[in-house]
């Protein structure tokens, strides 16, 4: 799934987290599989982004898409920025949501480029300025 919760945590050691919706049927993969990977989407990737923030069932979602296999078999996007493979360190309930926190076991540059980003519910590129 699309998230932009996505943070860095700590470095010694390597932690990251995002936060997922109780309902996503990633959050419920996560939890049994205690994997996640981690694609850093260019700005070339909209579609992408958008792509994966669609409810409902994905069955084509990653055999149309130039996917590696990480470790533990859990896919990540070769065409994105970087990718990390994390395995399932702590979570932690808050609200609606579940704050999952990785290790990072694995992190590889895969693209050069500038990354996607959203912000006020709008993606921008880089050199973009939001509106007031
Ligand atoms: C830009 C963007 C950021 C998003 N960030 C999050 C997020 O941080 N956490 C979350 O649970 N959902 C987030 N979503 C919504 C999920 O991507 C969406 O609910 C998705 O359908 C969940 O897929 P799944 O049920 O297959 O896991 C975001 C959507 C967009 C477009």
């Amino acid at each position: 799934m699309t998230v932009n919760s996505f943070t860095s945590v700590s470095l010694h050691p390597p932690l990251v987290l995002f936060c997922a919706d109780n309902r996503a049927d990633t959050f419920s993969a996560v939890m049994s599989s205690h994997r996640f990977t981690v694609s850093i989407l260019s700005e070339q990737q909209e579609a992408v982004s958008q792509r994966f923030a669609l409810i409902g069932p994905q069955d084509t979602l990653y055999s149309t898409l130039n996917c590696g296999m990480g470790l533990g078999g859990i896919p990540y996007l070769k065409d994105s920025l970087a990718y990390l493979d994390c395995a399932v360190d702590n979570v932690v309930q808050a609200g609606d949501h579940h704050i999952i926190v990785g290790l990072v076991e694995h992190l590889e540059l895969l693209n050069p480029g500038r990354p996607l980003m959203y912000f006020q519910s709008q993606y921008y590129h880089p050199g973009t300025l939001p509106p007031d």
